[in-house]
């Protein structure tokens, strides 16, 4: 019943609507007195040349995020891989290699197995939600997320904590090895532990979400698109979509529409656009001017300095200012609820979608 679920109608919008607490905790957890803590300090970055990320789903896409911050604030080369591709493709782990899994179960079969590969040829780091998982035990460290359980089978609040725990993760990789100021540092740590409270701000646009959602309900076809570290979150936002409302959805980097996607819009496609203010903002309302000349209609997820310079989009969704690099984590919650609210308008099981299951322990 509703009691059990604090009040809401389904345990995704608990999950949804926990995110502010339940990133706190986490972020508390590796950030203490505005100082990066690692419980455990196995890892030392300063040794490593080259990181591997490996994951299935809604972890994938963390991964993905966790590539930009990484190679950005830490220069270090990261490849991020499909667990069910990696384990078969059986690719070299040379000298130097640090692996990374990301499971929200920790009990994902293709993830382990991708694990068991990498055992004995380099170090391994497991982030996960259960600690006492299968995959937490293969690991030389485990690193938490702390995002308490998850029970609505499309991943939410696990997400979020993911990129969290992987931001912190960066960061750290990035003191190891000395490539960021000190100030630089301080600023990272400080805006990462006001991302709770900016979540809780996105979580009010939840009405405006609900209408544009209505809208979306009568598509066919949806495009997400999105640049940079926003490119992986528009995957997540197809996802997540086409997991609960059954409506085929795409995620692209929003550079490749003109190669391909674009073939696809006429005035039946609403294309979602996360974009922040960011150096590349110039070049996204480009792809949303070519979306618009054929009659593409845009939902425009920005921030205030975002919107003002675009008037003639379908819908637009407000979000909190925020340091471009951390955007991810803050614009996963209208993807999210985008997508929640679709599918209630269609009816649809959220919490148990036909064909899906929560954690894939067989192949
Ligand atoms: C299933 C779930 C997804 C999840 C994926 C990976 O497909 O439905 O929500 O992202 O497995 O699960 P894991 O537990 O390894 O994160």
């Amino acid at each position: 019943g509703r009691v059990e679920k604090g009040g809401h109608r389904h345990w995704m919008a608990k999950e949804i609507a926990e995110q502010p607490a339940v990133l706190d905790q986490a972020l508390q957890h590796y950030i203490r007195d505005a100082d990066l803590v690692m419980p455990n300090d196995a890892v030392d970055f300063a040794k490593v040349n080259r990181v591997v990320m490996v994951a299935c789903g809604t972890a994938y896409y963390a991964c993905l995020v966790a590539k930009y911050w990484i190679e950005r604030l830490a220069n270090l080369p990261v490849e991020v891989d499909v667990a069910s591709e990696f384990r078969y493709r059986e690719p070299p782990i040379p000298e130097g290699t640090l692996a990374v899994f990301v499971s929200q179960s920790g009990e994902t079969a293709d993830t382990l197995a991708a694990l068991n590969y990498c055992k004995g040829k380099c170090p391994i780091v497991a982030v996960v939600n259960v600690e006492g998982s299968s995959i937490a035990r293969a690991a030389d460290v485990v690193l938490p997320i702390l995002a308490g359980r998850e029970i609505g089978v499309a991943s939410t609040k696990a997400f979020t904590c993911q990129l969290a725990v992987l931001a912190v993760l960066a960061l750290k990789a990035a003191r190891d090895r000395g490539t960021l100021t000190a100030e630089q540092m301080d600023a990272h740590l400080d805006t990462l532990t006001r991302i709770p409270a900016l979540i809780a701000q996105a979580l009010n646009i939840e009405d405006e979400l609900r209408d544009i959602a209505r809208d979306l309900s009568e598509a066919r076809d949806i495009l997400f698109l999105g640049r940079g570290a926003m490119y992986p979150l528009a995957l997540e936002g197809a996802l997540k979509l086409k997991e609960i409302s059954y409506i085929h959805a795409e995620g692209y980097a929003s550079g490749e529409l003109k190669h391909g996607p674009i073939a696809l819009v006429d005035d039946s496609v609403p294309v979602i656009v996360f974009a922040p203010t960011d150096p590349l903002f110039g070049k996204t309302v480009s792809n949303m001017q070519e979306v618009m000349a054929r009659g593409g209609k845009v939902v425009l997820v920005s921030d205030t300095q975002g919107l003002s310079s675009q008037r003639t989009t379908w819908h637009t969704a407000q979000m909190p200012d925020v340091a471009e690099l951390w955007a991810p984590i803050l614009y996963a919650v209208p993807a999210q609820l985008l997508a929640y609210h679709t599918a209630i308008a269609k009816g649809t099981d959220v919490d148990q979608p036909r064909n899906l299951a929560k954690s894939v322990t067989v192949e």
